[in-house]
Parts: C-alpha cells; structure tokens; sequence
C-alpha cells in the first residue's frame, strides 16, 4: 500500500513537472516565487543601479522595479534615452519616487577607468547602492571561423570585462555597508551552446565563472549574486549585434511575428528573479526551456536530438528565421 502511494506520487509529479514545462516562459523555481515568492514591493526604498537603462531589458526591469518603488541609477551612453526612460519610471511610480530618486548617469561601461568615479557619485547621491544590476551587453551572429579574433576581445571587453570591473567596485562598496546584491543579464547562451555567435556565448559562459565563484566567496556574508538568463526577447539587441567582422554590426530588426518574449514580461520576470535573491533563473518562450533543462540534465538525450534537427533549426528557434544563418554562411 505504502509503496503504491510513493508510486503514485512520484508519478503525479513527474506528469505535473512535464506539464509545467510545457506550459511556463521560466524555469520552475521562478516559476514558484512568482506565485508564492517574495513580492517586489520588498525592494521599495531600495537602490538599484542598473546599467544599459537606455532600452530593452534594462529600461522594462527600469520601469517595473520604478512601479514599485525602487531608487534608480539609470546608465548607459546615450542621455537623451535614459532622460526618456527616467520620465516613463517616474510616470509608471505614480508619485512614489521623486525627481532625485532617478538619477541618469551616462557612461561607456568600456571605459573602465571611469567606473569608480561614476560609481561613488551615484553612492554620494543616494547614500549608498543596494543592488548592482549589469545588464547592457551586445550580442552577436557570425559562424565560428569568419569571426576575427580583435571581435572576440572587443565583445568581451563590453560583455565581461566591463561587468566585472564594476563588480568589483560595488563589491568593495557593499563589503563597506556589510549587504548587497549582484545581478546580471546572462542569457541562455550562458547555459548551453547555441550556434552563430562563438564570442557571445564564451562571453555570457565566462560571466556565470565570474559570478559563480563570488557567490561562493560570498556565501553566508549577506552579500547575493543572482544569474538572469533570457531567451529570445524583443528589444533592440539585433541592430547592435556584433558580427564577425571588427567594427560591423548585424543590423537586423526584430519582426512583430517573431517567436519572442516581449521586454515587458522579461522585465517582469528579470525583478522577481532580483527580489527572490535567485541564483539563476531562466525565461524564454516555448520550447527553449525545456531544451534548456535537456541540455542542462539530459545532455545525451539533447545531443541525439540537435542531430536529428541541425542547427540552423536551432538557430531559428533563436531569431525566428532560419534564413538568417543561411544568408550567413554564404
Ligand atoms: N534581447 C534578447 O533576445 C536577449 C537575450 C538574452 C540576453 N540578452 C542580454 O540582455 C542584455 C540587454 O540587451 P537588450 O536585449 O535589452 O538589448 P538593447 O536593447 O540593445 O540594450 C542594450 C543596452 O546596453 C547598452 N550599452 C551597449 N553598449 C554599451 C556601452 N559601451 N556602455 C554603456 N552601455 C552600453 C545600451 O545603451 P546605449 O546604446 O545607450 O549605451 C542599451 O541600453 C544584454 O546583456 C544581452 O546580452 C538579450
């Protein structure tokens, strides 16, 4: 009898684990604190620096974490769109946050040495950063061997370096207050292999090294460090992607028909993930996650399955166009 019931049980859970990655755009630990988690409310009051404010991912975590109530360090290069986003998280605070709760600080996050001195105004202005969110980072589409080697540096000058430049120096500032939090736009090419774009997913790979091995020196010191990893998302990230070549970009557009997730709902996912102080968390629309749990646990069982489709089918699943990878290669 005992014995019918644990199979039972184990099966029930097994058919509602399945179904759930069927039906959910994150993983199911995410997927958990949405529901039952911690509410972003927690964070009012709070200070959150975000870089790469200026669009995409950055402004819609912006504008959520602004709704409820976080103080923010919106920063990027271009002024004029971070002035723009500033007025819409002001807007959507509805009179919570005041003028000096949003604070625009332009910055090339590739000059490095400007790093601290940009950091510590935003410290001197709010008294102090709660959390770090690196976010701006640029992709790429190229195949593996037309990619030049200076792209590989300049991609992981932006990508890695610059993120764990500023890391550092909101770390030394957080050891000084005693907590704090680190978050990053990963992706999911921070998790497995995805194809056409070498430099991007070594770069999103060496982020989760970096940020692994803090959380384990951190760990017990009230200091977090939390993984977001997005799928396909619909921002300006095409236009901006590196290719091969040094000093060319893709210039691409995202189309309306693409299989993406909106920025509103990564944003909304992005801030739960910061709220709950998760280690990782991953959101794509159907069927990446479950190919992301494939590759993740059942790596044979994946392997088997990229042969059988190919990659330029993979591709596609990426950017809603197999074309692109064809016109590519050629
Ligand atoms: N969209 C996706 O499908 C997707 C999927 C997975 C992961 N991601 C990751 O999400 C993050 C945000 O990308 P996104 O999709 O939101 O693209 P996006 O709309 O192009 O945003 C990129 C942001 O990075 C900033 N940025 C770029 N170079 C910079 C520099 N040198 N200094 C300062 N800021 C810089 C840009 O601002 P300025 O131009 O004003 O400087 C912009 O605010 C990236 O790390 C990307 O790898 C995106």
């Amino acid at each position: 009898m005992l014995w019918s019931l644990i199979g039972i049980g184990v099966f029930v859970y097994g058919v509602v684990y399945l179904l759930a990655l069927l039906l959910l755009d994150c993983d199911l630990e995410l997927a958990i604190y949405e529901r039952f988690g911690k509410s972003i409310g927690r964070l009012k009051g709070k200070v959150c620096f975000i870089t790469g404010a200026s669009s995409g991912i950055g402004e819609q975590t912006a504008i959520v974490l602004a709704r409820h109530g976080v103080k923010l360090v919106l920063a990027a290069r271009r002024r004029g769109e971070l002035e723009r986003v500033k007025r819409a998280c002001l807007e959507e605070s509805k009179g919570v946050l005041q003028d000096n709760d949003v604070l625009v600080l332009p910055m090339d996050l590739c000059d490095l040495n400007s790093h601290k001195a940009l950091f510590d105004r935003a410290a001197r202005h709010f008294n102090g950063i709660d959390i770090l969110f690196n976010n701006a980072g640029r992709s790429q589409r190229a195949v593996f061997e037309n990619i030049e080697m200076s792209v590989h540096k300049e991609l992981f000058e932006l990508n890695v370096f610059s993120v764990v430049n500023l890391t550092k120096i909101a770390i030394d500032h957080f050891n000084q207050r005693g907590s704090g939090q680190i978050a990053v736009t990963s992706s999911i090419a921070g998790v497995m292999g995805v194809p056409y774009s070498a430099s991007y997913t070594a770069s999103k790979h060496a982020i989760h090294g970096f940020m692994n091995c803090l959380r384990t020196e951190k760990t017990g010191k009230h200091i977090a460090v939390t993984l977001l990893c997005p799928g396909p998302t619909f921002t300006n990230f095409l236009q901006e992607s590196f290719t091969g070549k040094s000093g060319e970009k893709y210039g691409e557009t995202v189309q309306s028909t693409d299989k993406r997730m909106t920025g509103q709902r990564c944003g909304q996912l992005c801030a739960i993930a910061i709220a709950n102080k998760t280690k990782e968390s991953w959101m794509a629309v159907f069927p990446l996650i479950p190919f992301v749990y494939l590759y993740t646990y059942f790596p044979t069982i994946y392997g088997i399955m990229l042969k059988m489709v190919g990659p330029e089918k993979m591709f596609k699943l990426r950017d809603s166009n197999e074309k692109l990878a064809e016109d590519y290669k050629n």
